[in-house]
């Protein structure tokens, strides 16, 4: 079975697609084979920030009530190592827990990893995703509002979710602000989230032009690959740490 890791945030916009489409590729880059799946319905965003799914028919949804076939639903790129799993509309009536994780279980045998791409909150879909899901990257930019959602979120993860397997990712994370002091530290943001750090990406505008197919910068690469490392088990040092402020 594929690790499944939730990508999810207790506030809006925080960077949760983002994420999980730059940790899709560093994963990627570190030979595994990683299956996203775009689980806010009505908000699809995944098949724009990865060019896949211009062809698509079926969504999860129409693989959980028999539609279709699991593997009508999955969108593959040509050398099949990255999948990707589009949601239904908004109006949809959503699937429980078993019939959600018997999609996944039907296509996740030839991932390594299941990103799975949360809608914002703590409500809605995202009990039943927490109850499918082995691992949590928590989303937040380094602000008082968007830390204080990511502890209201624990509290959901802790319950569903071993509590090693609860990271904590700052996202827009920016040196200068926080030399300024116009920023959360990391060291703040774990106390008040409880969760433990995976990361801190840069906030870099390249990244506004995913769907346009420009890169992000070579610092924020390297960021997600520290990321990636971490989720493969490797013990790699936090450069945060060396920031005087
Ligand atoms: N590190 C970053 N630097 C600069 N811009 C970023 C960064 N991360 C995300 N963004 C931008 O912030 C916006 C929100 O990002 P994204 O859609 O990934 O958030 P989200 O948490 O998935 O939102 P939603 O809650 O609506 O699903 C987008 O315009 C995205 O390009
Ligand atoms: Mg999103």
């Amino acid at each position: 079975m594929a690790k499944r890791i939730l990508i999810c945030s207790g506030k809006g916009g925080a960077g949760k697609s983002t994420a999980a489409v730059c940790l899709a590729h560093a994963l990627l880059a570190r030979g595994q084979r990683v299956l996203l799946i775009d689980c806010d319905a009505g908000l699809r965003t995944l098949d724009l920030l990865t060019g896949l799914g211009a062809e698509a028919v079926y969504t999860w949804l129409d693989a959980a009530e028999s539609v279709c076939a699991p593997s009508d639903a999955l969108l593959k790129t040509e050398d099949g190592r990255l999948g990707l799993l589009l949601p239904p509309p908004a109006d949809a009536a959503l699937p429980d827990e078993t019939a959600f994780s018997a999609v996944l279980g039907a296509v996740e045998g030839d991932f390594d990893f299941c990103l799975l791409d949360a809608p914002a909150g703590l409500a809605g879909f995202v009990p039943t995703l927490c109850c499918v899901s082995n691992a949590a990257v928590a989303v937040a930019t380094p602000d008082a509002v968007c830390v204080r959602a990511a502890s209201a979120l624990g509290a959901l993860l802790f319950a569903h979710i071993p509590e090693q397997e609860v990271r904590l990712l700052l996202n827009r994370f920016d040196y200068f602000q926080l030399r300024a002091h116009e920023c959360l530290s990391p060291d703040s943001a774990v106390t008040q989230s409880g969760m433990r750090l995976i990361g801190a990406i840069p906030d870099d505008p390249h990244l506004r032009r995913l769907a346009e197919g420009d890169r992000p910068l070579a610092s924020t690469r390297a960021a997600f690959a520290r990321v990636a490392a971490r989720l493969l088990g490797e013990d790699v040092e936090f450069k945060v740490k060396k920031v005087r402020c």
